[in-house]
């Protein structure tokens, strides 16, 4: 049994888990942002859930905890947990990154960063020794991308907080991890200026020349919360097409 939280609709990198990992047999419970959220996607759940969905704004204080108790008690303890989620003022994914608001840049790291730290932190009693938690990142965080912007100084320390969260919970016996993944067409990635043109751009760079489909990181998300992966943990793991290993690559016009 495991626990996805970020599922949005049917375009979301968290429904491409949550297919792959009920192809692989997994049961799952789902956390939404509210409950204009929870209503909107209750037929999807009701495809892979037999359990009512949790509400939880990981912006509000002690909500995680509550949530993570609630789950324990009408559910029981899980095998991993999925944390699909980010947020930033779509005003600020597009134009010049020192045009940050302070508001914002705490705001976008607070829930796209933080909470998972309290997700880790919460997770030593939901999660099972043997378990595991993965978190999702962007080659934004490794090198400057157009507009993603205060995302990217997120995603970079979300990546960080893998490696030091991979090491607290690991005497817990619980793996952490991230995927990379390539730019996927979804509500949060529709507010990053100009995502057309990065999706187009990422196709003739890519090795594999072609975008990554929900499918293909969803099965890298069920690998990694899998036993397969039972010796992989604070890495972040690239499910991007081969894109990130590109230096230069000529096209056409070179
Ligand atoms: N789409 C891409 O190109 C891409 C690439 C790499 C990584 N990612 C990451 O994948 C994850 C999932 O995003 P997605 O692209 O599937 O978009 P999405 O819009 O489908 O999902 C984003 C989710 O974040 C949730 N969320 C936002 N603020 C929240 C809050 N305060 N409390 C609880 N939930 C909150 C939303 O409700 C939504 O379910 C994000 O971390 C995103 O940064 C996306």
């Amino acid at each position: 049994m495991g626990l996805i939280m970020g599922l949005a609709n049917k375009f979301s990198i968290a429904y491409g888990m949550a297919d792959s990992l009920k192809r692989h047999g997994a049961k799952l419970v789902f956390t939404s942002q509210t409950q204009y959220f929870k209503d909107k996607i209750a037929d999807i759940v009701s495809d892979f859930s037999d359990h009512d969905t949790f509400v939880c704004d990981v912006s509000n204080d002690g909500e995680i905890e509550r949530v993570f108790d609630d789950i324990l008690s009408k559910v029981g303890e899980l095998d991993f947990i999925v944390h699909s989620l980010a947020f930033s003022d779509k005003n600020e994914l597009i134009g010049k990154y020192y045009e940050t608001t302070r508001s914002n840049f705490l705001n976008a790291m607070n829930i796209s960063c933080y909470s998972f730290t309290e997700v880790c932190r919460n997770a030593r009693k939901l999660v099972k020794n043997g378990g595991s938690v993965l978190t999702m990142t962007y080659y934004g965080a490794e090198k400057v991308v157009p507009n993603y912007n205060v995302m990217a100084l997120a995603k970079s320390a979300l990546e960080t907080s893998v490696r030091y969260l991979a090491e607290d919970l690991g005497e817990f016996g619980i793996r952490v991890n991230a995927i990379s993944a390539g730019p996927i067409k979804t509500l949060a990635a529709s507010g990053v200026g100009e995502f057309s043109k990065i999706l187009a751009y990422e196709r003739t760079r890519s090795p594999l020349q072609r975008n990554v489909t929900q499918r293909d990181i969803g099965d890298a998300c069920t690998f990694l919360l899998s036993d397969m992966a039972s010796g992989i943990t604070g890495e972040i793991l690239h499910v991007d097409c081969g894109s990130n290993i590109i230096g230069v690559k000529f096209n056409n016009d070179n």
